[in-house]
């Protein structure tokens, strides 16, 4: 189905063609009326070309108006103001594209979307669980990945986990001088942490463990063998944790490939670097100085004692993915903090001549009213937990809304309910904003909500189910009658779908698709309390039902973007 701004615009331009002949016009673009007197779609296309077509914009909306081609798409078309043209659409035209809505795709191909995208997002550091400072990244880092999917990109979600870091000289130390052996059978990563924040109080009285630390990292980078064996004894049970969350979070990966899985590129990296003039050595680190205008800080690629650092694996990590992608755009998904880092490190990839898009999607930091989250404080908020709370928070409406249900669809439900409020309560925000985490907030199920829209889509499945339970059953090619005005406006809303998502993912905000779908439940409320369905005559009852039953198509098909499921009953 193609998609009804570019329908639109193919007519303008016939149109125009043939009164002014062949020109290099400017794209035509349809928004969306502002406002129902003014139709269902606007364009200022006539503004916009004054200029190329040597004429002024109120003649020019005239004479397009009057000399408008033959279709079966617009109904009525009138000039407003200083050149806007203002644009209704046949009724039978809409009726038709709502029929579509779920048995026919919408045609993207215009989208240039050759080559791959590659996704790095979560990438937790490892040996730790999971807390909610991670939840950002994972879930931001999804819903574009399934945006980019929607929209037909090849997308390579990969989880560029940390791997390599100085925690692992300390946890190496901590593992041999206090691990309880017992603790680590039952809860190895738990005792892992607790090992780790042993070696922090320790180190305070004794600076010696430090050097220790750094000791053992330098073996473990240099493949000691008992080292390394621990190493990846600790990113298992990592993983085996994380594989846990993301599982319920319904957030999964192409790739690990961590940090380490880049150290043995990065010395032919600092070589090129130094090679081409854009790495010097310093005190005996290689550094790569900017020019004053670019306004970064010196960035050391590698140190004094050989060592090598986070921007040298994230320039191995473009090579990489340059040699072995058919790479179109790489997108980082991570917290404000970071931004300096990206900054400098894209940069010298441009110095380095290495042309790939790439993207720092960053995000503001999750904290509490009271400052920002700190193993070291305590303060945490295990993500495992948090998914908990939102589980037993939703059983309890569930208990109380439909006691009857088996207990096992209650779990059902609750789980899905719970999480999607999570989710939802975290990608409705403007990606950029800092939150400020409440437990209030983030476990709402009034208003702009999951639970909210996921109560909606529930609602029609409850309609349709009582339909078919009468007889009444939903007729795919039924006739659409839009005669009132919440008929309308909600079959209009549901054909701004696509053009939303492309927003969304050129902006990379979520956000959009949430203000979206609540918008849409919104209307879909207006039309239900306006508009019954299963008590009227045939014609009217099957347009609604339709209606009604696309309604919920494009809801689940907008929470799927987000990674929200929806349950038929709640
Ligand atoms: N592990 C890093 C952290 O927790 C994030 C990695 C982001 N990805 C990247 N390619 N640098 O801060």
């Amino acid at each position: 189905m193609i998609l009804i701004e570019k329908e639109l615009g193919a007519i303008f331009e016939e149109t125009i063609k043939n009164i002014y002949g062949e020109q290099e016009i400017k794209p035509i673009d349809i928004e969306a009326a502002s406002n129902e007197k003014f139709g269902d779609f606007q364009t200022n296309f006539a503004m916009v070309n004054a200029k190329v077509l040597r004429s002024n914009p109120r003649a020019i909306a005239e004479n397009v108006v009057n000399n408008l081609v033959d279709n079966n798409v617009i109904e009525k078309i009138e000039v407003a103001g200083p050149g806007f043209i203002n644009i209704f659409l046949k009724e039978e035209y809409l009726g038709d594209r709502v029929r579509k809505i779920s048995t026919e795709k919408y045609d993207l191909s215009f989208l240039d979307t050759h080559g791959d995208v590659i996704i790095d997002y979560s990438s937790p550091n490892i040996a730790k669980r999971m807390h909610i400072g991670h939840l950002r990244s994972t879930i931001i880092g999804d819903s574009i990945k399934r945006i980019y999917r929607y929209l037909g990109y090849k997308v390579v979600a990969d989880n560029h986990i940390g791997d390599w870091g100085t925690q692992f000289g300390k946890l190496i130390i901590g593992y041999r001088n206090w691990l309880d052996r017992e603790a680590y059978k039952a809860n190895p990563i738990e005792e892992l942490e607790r090992v780790y924040v042993e070696f922090s109080k320790n180190s305070e009285e004794n600076t010696e463990l430090e050097d220790q630390a750094r000791e053992e990292l330098r073996k473990l980078h240099e493949g000691d063998e008992e080292n390394y064996s621990l190493w990846q004894e600790f990113i298992k049970v990592s993983l085996d944790e994380y594989n846990k969350v993301y599982g319920r979070l319904g957030v999964d990966f192409d790739t690990y490939y961590g940090e380490s899985f880049y150290h043995d590129m990065m010395p032919a990296v600092v070589e090129e670097l130094l090679d081409k003039n854009i790495a010097k050595e310093d005190d005996g680190a290689n550094v790569v100085f900017f020019e004053e205008k670019d306004k970064l800080h010196p960035c050391i690629v590698q140190k004094k004692d050989g060592a090598f650092l986070y921007a040298t694996s994230d320039i191995a990590t473009v090579k990489f993915r340059k040699e072995n992608y058919d790479v179109n755009q790489i997108i980082y998904v991570t917290d404000e903090r970071q931004q300096d880092h990206f900054r400098q490190f894209f940069k010298i990839t441009d110095m380095l001549g290495w042309e790939v898009k790439k993207n720092h999607v960053w995000f503001g930091i999750m904290r509490f009213a009271e400052g920002i989250f700190s193993s070291r404080k305590g303060n945490v908020i295990r993500l495992e937990h948090l998914l908990d709370e939102g589980k037993k928070k939703a059983l309890e409406v569930v208990e109380e809304k439909n006691p009857t249900l088996s207990a096992e669809e209650k779990a059902n439900i609750s789980e899905v309910v719970g999480i999607g409020a999570i989710k939802y309560a975290d990608l409705s925000q403007n990606r950029q904003s800092p939150v400020i985490f409440e437990w209030d907030k983030i476990l709402s199920f009034e208003g702009n909500t999951a639970p909210y829209l996921q109560y909606s889509y529930a609602r029609i499945q409850s309609i349709l189910r009582k339909g078919a339970e009468n007889s009444k059953v939903l007729k795919e090619d039924s006739k659409i009658i839009l005669e009132e005005s919440a008929e309308r406006s909600l079959v209009l809303y549901m054909s701004l779908f696509p053009k939303m998502v492309m927003k969304a993912a050129e902006s990379f905000r979520p956000n959009l698709v949430t203000d979206y779908l609540f918008e849409l439940s919104r209307r879909f409320n207006t039309f239900y309390n306006s508009c019954p369905i299963l008590n009227q005559e045939d014609e009217i009852l099957y347009s609604r039902l339709l209606i009604a039953d696309r309604t919920a198509k494009v809801l689940k098909e907008g929470l799927d973007l987000l990674g929200i499921g929806t349950v038929d009953r709640m």
